[in-house]
């Protein structure tokens, strides 16, 4: 029997009680945290086929071992979440390896594939700047205890991606040409996918067992704002243009077309002029990307014969 009601647990958390193990926790708190814990976790794993694809188009041995050394990170990263769920009594065994791959909770921007090195280090401006402003938002508000203290290393390590980015996409930016024009063409397909990262608006979501519970302290919307007023005026500082503008005085950001709009995904490009609904966003997610299977499959690969191997 639980020690509190779901009502009891919802004020005892606003009011600053840490949630340190399940004999703290309500059925729906554990489930909300389970759900948060999961998407992160997936979202981390799938971000290391996803760089790994692009890291082999590094320019030298340094920046190949910078690209592998992110890998790595968004490796550990997977693990701590995976052990999380562990404490939770998540089979993560089967999680990782049983599960279908379109049943994996990672956004639609790692479903895709990233060609080459302009596309990963822009990947890393706009992608893990979403990674940053979700995890610090949860770092700061979350009312469970292990996830609060496993971020502080999350935190620190996201963070050098991010400058790693944004060095290599300020670096292409100001040699011109070709290295400039890469990262624009990667911006214009990536900037719509971080603005799709953070989910439906808020007008369109009322219940939210995560605020509730404090798993966050911030909306999708809040959420999805921060992440423009960062990526935005970098945007426009190297010169790359994107469908929003912000405000010199203010620093808030506008859109300029009709979020959300269908994504052509043959060419790769966003249609500006065509925007849908949020019930087409959401078939457009759960068909997945074309990445999806592949990306899964690659993380799973070898265990079968390592398996074999040490049952001889
Ligand atoms: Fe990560
Ligand atoms: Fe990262």
């Amino acid at each position: 029997m639980a020690r509190f009601t779901d009502e009891e647990l919802m004020r005892k958390v606003q009011e600053g009680f840490i949630v340190e193990s399940e004999a703290d926790m309500t059925e729906s708190y554990r489930k909300a945290l389970i759900n948060q814990i999961t998407v992160q976790g997936d979202t981390e794993l799938m971000s290391a086929p996803a760089y790994w694809m692009a890291s082999k188009d590094a320019p030298s041995t340094n920046t190949m071992v910078s690209a592998t050394a992110i890998i790595q990170d968004e490796l550990g990263h997977a693990n701590i979440a995976y052990r999380l769920l562990q404490d939770l009594g998540v089979d993560t065994d089967a999680l990782l390896y049983d599960r279908p791959p379109n049943k994996f909770k990672n956004p639609f921007g790692f479903d895709q594939p990233i060609a080459n090195w302009a596309e990963l280090v822009s990947a890393h401006g706009l992608y893990d700047r979403a990674g940053i402003t979700l995890l610090s938002d949860v770092h700061r508000h979350t009312s469970y205890g292990p996830l609060k203290r496993a971020l502080v290393k999350v935190g620190m390590e996201e963070n050098f991606h991010l400058r790693h980015g944004e060095a290599w996409m300020k670096k292409l930016c100001e040699a011109g040409g070709e290295g400039r024009d890469l990262v624009q063409r990667a911006v214009d397909w990536m900037f719509p996918m971080g603005v799709e990262w953070f989910g439906m608006p808020d007008d369109r979501k009322h219940h939210n067992a995560q605020l509730d519970f404090k798993l966050k302290g911030m909306t999708n919307d809040q959420l999805r704002n921060t992440w423009l007023k960062a990526v935005v005026p970098l945007c426009e500082s190297l010169g790359l243009e994107v469908p929003a503008h912000s405000d010199p005085d203010t620093g808030e950001v506008e859109l300029e077309y009709g979020f959300p709009c269908e994504w052509d995904a043959d060419d790769r490009v966003w249609l500006y002029d065509q925007p849908i609904t949020w019930d087409q966003v959401w078939e457009r997610w759960r068909a997945r990307g074309p990445m999806n299977e592949e990306f899964v499959n690659s993380v799973r690969r070898s265990r079968g014969s390592i398996e074999r191997m040490l049952a001889a």
